[in-house]
């Protein structure tokens, strides 16, 4: 069981999440973040501090994210280990509200 990160975090990236967990285990892709579910303690600290929302645990995720389960466990193994904030993209606040840009990201 894991927390996984969802579509609201493409071209958003606010990298809050990095800050509180306590195991290094998000990932970082070139316009959203992943966790790693082998490395996730469950803690659930890193979803409240999500602007987006984009963090949920695995069971209470909605039908249609569903599908970010796999993509957190596919390029957890392919990206490399963010541990520290970074700024966003610069447009990530045009991107805050946009829910459907799945096809947007980049792997
Ligand atoms: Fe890290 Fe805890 Fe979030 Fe898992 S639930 S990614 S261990 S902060
Ligand atoms: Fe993404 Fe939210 Fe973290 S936008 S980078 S999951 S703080």
């Amino acid at each position: 069981m894991a927390y996984v990160v969802t579509e609201s975090c493409i071209r958003c990236k606010y990298t809050d999440c990095v800050d509180v967990c306590p195991v290094d285990c998000f990932y970082e892709g070139p316009n959203m973040l992943v966790i790693h579910p082998d490395e996730c303690i469950d803690c659930g600290l890193c979803e409240p501090e999500c602007p987006v929302k984009a963090i949920a645990h695995e069971d209470e995720l909605p039908q249609d994210q569903l599908d970010f389960i796999q993509i957190n466990e596919e390029m957890a193994e392919r990206w490399p280990n963010i541990y520290e904030v970074k700024d966003a993209p610069p447009d990530a606040d045009e991107w805050k509200n946009v829910t459907a840009k799945r096809h947007l990201l980049e792997k």
